[in-house]
């Protein structure tokens, strides 16, 4: 079978920001370097976990997440120096929730970002410690790590916004609904409360952090944001799905058709293709309408629409 390369690769944008491919670009490469400056060394006992860790971690992915970081950042003028750390930390509970999701006992995949999964790569047991490690440098990073804002009661409430997302109310709480979900019909509003958290919890934290590390923004700039995120994340869940049913395992890395082989109810499954695209397409809308509030208040929305605009027009 044909995969894509584990190299991170440049990504098409509707040109709404006409610099956004080098931009992302940039972006990838700044994360994969402080990624792994943060991660343990292989040659640093338990080698194996080390190596399994770094595996899961470095060289692949679209580092969506660290991007809307650093675009929330350039849209309200925080500088990527002191957003590293909060970036590395999503993007790590995102890599432990992915080697995860992978596992026999989850969605029993094969395939991630063009490489054998984690457990495939090495074992069962590994990956299950490589979710558990990831997780706690997560927060060991927030709370300790450089890159990050000074004050400590910002600190706390990065703690807070990424907890809040990966738990029972958000991803993990999610990933739970989506297991029990397996063979039964849901309603439209059920799958969008799943995606929403499985997926949606994480991306909105991504934006919320960004903001976090301007602790000074007003209340409306923080609200147009809240507004932004929410609509992207269920967006980015709903062009998961749709790249499941048409998408190239060439180019997205991963099996297609795994969700209807689980027998997994899914945005399309539901609700069909095109009212799939619709709704993606009407939450990119609101998204962007939400930003108009930035360019009003003198602040960048450009960054943020055209993470949008990649979101939903991703082939990967
Ligand atoms: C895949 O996320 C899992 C979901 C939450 C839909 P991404 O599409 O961001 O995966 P990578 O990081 O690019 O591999
Ligand atoms: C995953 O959703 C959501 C996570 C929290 C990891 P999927 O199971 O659809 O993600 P992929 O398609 O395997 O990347
Ligand atoms: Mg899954
Ligand atoms: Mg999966
Ligand atoms: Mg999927």
């Amino acid at each position: 079978m044909a995969v894509q390369s584990s190299a991170i690769q440049p990504s098409p944008t509707a040109g709404r920001h006409p610099d956004f491919a080098a931009q992302l670009q940039q972006w990838q490469a700044r994360i994969e370097r402080e990624l792994s400056a943060r991660l343990p060394a292989v040659d640093v006992q338990p080698n194996r976990l080390h190596a399994a860790i770094r595996y899961s971690v470095l060289g692949g992915g679209k580092r969506v997440r660290p991007a809307l970081v650093y675009a929330t950042g350039a849209a309200i003028g925080v500088p990527e120096s002191i957003l590293d750390g909060a970036a590395c930390a999503v993007e790590l509970i995102h890599a432990y929730s992915l080697v995860h999701d992978d596992l026999p006992a989850m969605d029993n995949d094969d395939l991630r970002r063009g490489r054998p999964t984690c457990h495939k790569q090495f074992d069962e047991a590994t990956a299950i410690l490589v979710g558990d490690s990831l997780q706690c440098l997560a927060f060991e990073l927030l709370a300790e790590g450089p890159g990050l804002p000074a004050d400590p009661s910002v600190r706390l409430k990065l703690v807070r916004l990424l907890a809040i997302a990966s738990g029972t109310g958000g991803m993990a709480g999610g990933q739970a609904l989506d297991l029990a979900a397996i063979g039964r019909k849901l309603s439209l509003a059920e799958v969008e409360e799943m995606h929403v958290r499985k997926t949606g919890a994480l991306i909105h934290a991504c934006v919320m952090m960004g903001a976090a590390c301007a602790p000074q923004l007003p209340e409306n700039i923080t609200r147009a944001l809240d507004e932004y995120a929410r609509a992207i994340g269920l967006a980015f869940q709903i062009q998961d799905d749709l790249l499941d049913v048409e998408g190239d395992v060439a180019v997205i890395g991963k099996a297609t058709g795994a969700d209807r082989a689980l027998d997994k109810p899914t945005y399309p499954s539901v609700a069909g293709v095109e009212p799939s695209r619709q709704r993606m397409h009407e939450l990119h809308t609101r998204a962007l309408s939400a930003l108009a509030r930035l360019d009003a208040a003198g602040l960048q929305s450009a960054p943020l629409a055209a993470m949008s605009d990649w979101l939903v027009l991703r082939k990967y």
